[in-house]
């Protein structure tokens, strides 16, 4: 997925692919090895980490302050950018086109397809299900001339200490943050078991989603879309001080969405024109006819 214009500091990575492969690195599909399942079918998406990804994580650790998120959420959660339905949004998506591998790379949509079809075989409820094909959509922010570090990356909380379990966590000591008293205690401005409704995460494609639609879905729906990139805490349990019981229940569903986001990602592309009519009337049964970004 490329940006233009180009310039480094806000296009570190060839494709922004390459964050979910390095994810696929640090957490490969358990599945996959218990079975001895011959691993062909992700090897494409799985290489060693570039140092492209370590310069992504660089500028994201470096720019990721509790200013900056305040900052982006001005600028973006009043939703005065566009206005369209969905499936415009899917269009506007792939014009973020990834040349790194024209032979095996599947656009934004189909990610968002395969994802949601791996959630429906499984018999979820079809709210989970619309979770699958909306959860990457905030990505649109690329469009408006986002950097990619403030657009995809696992995200963490500001406002207090970043944890040594995030990935590159020794890039954070060029965060101003974390040399400033009120934002480098393990709490911060935050209360012990505050509920990360009171939390306010880096910035990027989850959170914008979360804001789009959380007047449309039910709650469990929202923290997978809100926390899907919060590896930090879905996978390594770095924040667990922060969250409340209401928190605690709701990860379930957080970690139940993951494998599905991470391992649904196969060569061959869904049948789009047998599977519109389920999706157009799953979308019309959930959201209004245009959302506002
Ligand atoms: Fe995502
Ligand atoms: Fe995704």
């Amino acid at each position: 997925m490329k940006n233009s214009p180009s310039s480094p500091d806000k296009t570190p990575l060839e494709s922004l692919e390459l964050w979910e492969d390095d994810l696929l690195n640090r957490y490969p599909d358990p599945d996959a090895i218990a079975q001895g399942r011959d691993t062909d079918a992700y090897r494409n998406y799985v290489e060693p980490t570039r140092d492209s990804v370590r310069e992504f994580y660089r500028l994201n650790h470096l720019h990721q302050t509790y200013d900056f998120v305040q900052a982006k959420r001005q600028e973006f959660l009043g939703f005065d950018k566009r206005e369209m339905p969905v499936w415009d949004a899917f269009q506007f998506l792939n014009q973020l086109v990834d040349d790194s591998d024209p032979d095996t790379d599947l656009d934004q949509f189909q990610h968002l397809l395969q994802t949601a079809e791996a959630i429906r075989q499984d018999g979820h409820p079809d709210w989970f299900v619309l979770v699958g094909l909306l959860h990457d959509m905030g990505k649109v922010l690329c469009l408006f001339g986002e950097a990619q570090w403030a657009v995809v990356g696992d995200t963490f909380p500001v406002g207090c200490a970043f944890s040594d379990k995030i990935v590159y966590a020794e890039f954070f000591q060029h965060n101003p943050d974390a040399h400033d008293p009120r934002y480098n205690t393990q709490l911060g401005v935050y209360e012990r078991h505050c509920g990360l409704r009171n939390v306010h995460m880096s910035w990027g494609h989850d959170e914008y989603v979360y804001h789009m639609v959380k007047d449309y879905l039910p709650e469990p729906a929202l923290y997978m879309l809100r926390y899907h990139s919060f590896y930090p805490q879905h996978r390594e349990n770095a924040y667990a001080h922060l969250l409340d019981a209401h928190d605690r229940a709701m990860f379930k569903w957080v970690d139940l969405f993951n494998p599905y986001d991470l391992y649904s990602k196969s060569p061959t592309p869904p049948n789009w024109s047998e599977l519109r009519p389920y999706y157009e009337e799953l979308v019309a049964k959930y959201l209004p006819p245009t959302l506002k970004f």
